[in-house]
């Protein structure tokens, strides 16, 4: 498998959704409009729920998108596990209406198998429950029918928020080997280790969740994906951590620089490592999209990310203000 970086990557999706008649749009700002679901922006769907809802057309029927994101409910997890992140990048694709679960099947293969040239032996999806139409389309695509499992609501049923547009997902999943797994016999995908790893969630967006938790169809069923950037890199450059990705990697190398350590060798230095190359990147993203410091909502959030990763720099010794040498090398690579 050739090797790819974080912004070769993000262009190769956008370009192959393109050739199927996608209007490519720019990231949309990390603060939400016209939502009081949501604080801050925490899917590549986010921003079109009007456009699911049948509330405002589309530009097209069919978009792509690299949206940033943030998400903070495990933030204790940051830095701790392989794949947790405060500010990740969701690549996804759209559909209002135009196309559905038999393309939508069809494409991500293609995509994992012909263009990111995945082995195809190590591709895994899980399905809703009771999707027999989804595991037969994956069958005809190539899945074998041992690589695909059935998962139930907790798992396969995707929502935004408390409210709005929703449905059962498929997940596709690689194999990164036993050797990184847990080692039980009945490891599989859902499973917490590290050998499955999840990188496309493609959601068949058909209901409207009400505030009784009611499930009000939609006009037609929709599409929305999302796969992780930093996750489907780590794949791509053969490793298991999304801090060994390029990008994280490099700001990892950042606190290296400060500090005068060096990652790998103590565990509780390396935490700190990884909480200040995830929290830089939130809190620079953040702060590019006009949220400030406060005691309330997207403020506090933002406060608390600069907290933990100034604490973190203290812990292992940093001196003096230095977030500006993260937001240098983040505006370098993704400016
Ligand atoms: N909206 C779906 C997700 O975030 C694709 O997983």
């Amino acid at each position: 498998m050739k090797s790819y970086g974080l912004n070769e990557l993000r262009e190769m999706f956008l370009r192959f959704f393109e050739t199927k008649e996608h209007l490519r749009l720019p990231s949309f700002s990390l603060i939400p409009q016209d939502d009081a679901s949501l604080l801050l922006i925490n899917s590549g769907m986010a921003p079109m729920k009007p456009y699911f809802k049948g509330d405002k057309e589309p530009p097209r029927h069919r978009i792509c998108t690299c949206q940033k994101c943030i998400r903070t409910g495990d933030i204790e997890n940051i830095g701790k596990t392989a794949r947790h992140g405060t500010y990740f990048e969701m690549l996804g694709n759209f559909s209002f209406g135009k196309y559905f679960k038999k393309e939508m099947c069809a494409w991500a293969y293609e995509f994992s198998t012909e263009v990111l040239k995945l082995e195809k032996d190590r591709i895994h999806v899980t399905v809703f429950t009771d999707d027999d139409e989804a595991a037969e389309i994956w069958e005809k695509v190539g899945v074998a029918p041992d690589h695909i499992t059935r998962l139930g609501e907790d798992d396969n049923f995707w929502v935004a928020g408390p409210t709005g547009p929703c449905g059962p997902c498929s997940e596709m999943y690689y194999d990164q080997g036993p050797e990184v797994g847990c080692g039980r016999p009945d490891c599989a995908p859902g499973c917490d280790c590290d050998r499955f790893l999840e990188y496309w969630n493609l959601v068949f967006t058909q209901f409207d969740r009400q505030e009784d938790g009611s499930m009000v169809p939609l006009a037609h069923g929709n599409i929305d994906t999302g796969m992780g950037l930093e996750r489907v890199a780590g794949i791509m450059q053969g490793v298991v951590s999304n801090f060994d990705t390029d990008i994280l990697r490099g700001l990892v190398g950042v606190g290296e620089r400060l500090s005068g350590k060096t990652y790998g060798v103590d565990e509780k230095v390396d935490l700190s490592l990884r909480i200040m190359a995830d929290h830089s990147r939130a809190i620079t993203f953040m702060v590019g999209d006009g949220i400030l410091p406060s005691n309330e909502g997207r403020g506090y959030i933002l406060r608390r990310l600069l907290r933990r990763a100034v604490r973190h720099g203290r812990l292992i010794g940093i001196e003096g203000p230095f977030l500006k040498e993260f937001l240098d090398a983040i505006v370098e690579e993704m400016g």
